[in-house]
């Protein structure tokens, strides 16, 4: 091709989905760390009824930004929402982008999309390596150089499923050059169970610290994309500068609003997740078989140099889950927790193929 792609560009590999079976019947999907569940019935009716607006430009965002911040206990004015958190990542990296310093720091392994878009905006990526499959945050912080512009944590961490603490994140935070922005993505925060998980939105106002979020997880609007950010408000007002208007479509605005309202419903998913944790580790025991403990919706557990060809078995049985080769942990498979039936077909199948092979 004669066309003048730019060279950064070229060198950027596609991001690695599992969704290419789309929406066909009969396949188990436990690669993507979906939720398992339709969303909340509210959020069908809601969506029903604005369908009939399809025609005017999405509205509602004010709407859905105060409600937001009245479950957190911010100001509306300090909550942005994306077409997707990964939009709020990209929108981080067209913000802090012009000066001559220009360093992303992200823990190896750590969700690829960071990676992806700090190549797409011309950063440097820096990676620093997990210590016990855990993002060290002393080792982060050792990282850190004249070059740095932003630093992105990942907690739970996907694809370890681990947390760094409340009083780790403080001690971090103390000290740090104050122009690096500091983008902790809890994607997968609402299913963490430890009660030392960081309670971020706390230091937003005082440190350069931007929270992400999304309904893509636990509230199950994935194929809608919409995510948030929660920040210092000039730090949002900055970002949303960035930002294409109406990035978030009116279906996204609206199903998010009755999601985030719904409590049972959350209450109904992170129970299933508890109790999907508890039957991957039983039986994961009884294989004998490591994995990492988990605060998020998936597991990585440890299958060994056949981890590869497990993963192709599972796949011939109509099961998606995701060999964790492209994050350099060749040994393990990351599956995300499914229906309880789906959990049970996984291992038994895991089991099967373990049997036949040994
Ligand atoms: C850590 C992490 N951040 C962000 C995302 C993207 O979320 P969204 O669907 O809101 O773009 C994912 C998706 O898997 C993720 O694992």
């Amino acid at each position: 091709m004669t066309l003048s792609i730019h060279d950064s560009i070229k060198k950027i590999p596609h991001y690695p989905m599992a969704a290419m079976y789309g929406l066909e019947e009969g396949w188990i999907r436990l690669a993507s760390n979906e939720n398992p569940f339709p969303p909340s019935p509210d959020v069908f009716s809601r969506i029903l009824d604005v369908l009939h607006h399809m025609n005017r430009y999405p509205g509602g965002e004010q709407e859905l930004k105060n409600a937001v911040a009245n479950h957190y206990g911010v100001k509306a004015d300090q909550v942005l929402f994306g077409d997707g958190s990964d939009e709020l990542i990209e929108l981080v990296l067209k913000a802090m982008k012009h000066d001559s310093r220009k360093d992303v720091i992200v823990s190896d392994p750590s969700f690829p999309f960071y990676t992806i878009a700090a190549a797409i905006y011309g950063y440097a990526v820096r990676k620093v390596p997990l210590i016990d499959m855990k993002v060290d945050l002393n080792t982060i912080k050792a990282a850190i150089d004249e070059e740095t512009r932003v630093i992105f944590l990942n907690n739970p961490l996907n694809p370890t499923g681990t947390i760094f603490e409340e009083n780790e994140f403080s001690l971090f935070l103390k000290d740090l050059p104050p122009d690096i922005l500091i983008v902790v993505d809890e994607a997968y925060a609402e299913f963490a169970e430890n009660k030392a998980f960081p309670d971020t939105f706390k230091y937003v106002n005082d440190h350069p610290v931007l929270v992400l979020r999304t309904f893509s997880k636990a509230y199950s609007l994935a194929g809608l994309r919409i995510g948030y950010g929660v920040g210092e408000a000039s730090l949002i007002s900055f970002l949303e500068r960035t930002k294409q208007p109406f990035s978030v479509n009116i279906c996204a605005l609206t199903g998010a609003e009755a999601a985030l309202a719904d409590r049972t419903y959350l209450a109904k998913v992170l129970n299933n997740n508890r109790k999907g944790k508890e039957f991957y580790y039983g039986a994961l025991k009884e294989l004998s078989l490591g994995f990492v403990p988990t605060e998020a919706n998936f597991i990585m557990m440890e299958i060994g140099e056949q981890a590869e060809a497990i993963v192709k078995r599972l796949f011939d049985e109509k099961i998606l889950v995701r060999w964790m080769g492209a994050y350099k942990l060749p040994d393990y498979i990351r599956v995300s927790v499914g229906r309880p039936e789906e959990n049970v077909q996984c291992m038994d199948a895991l089991k099967r193929i373990l049997k036949s092979r040994s």
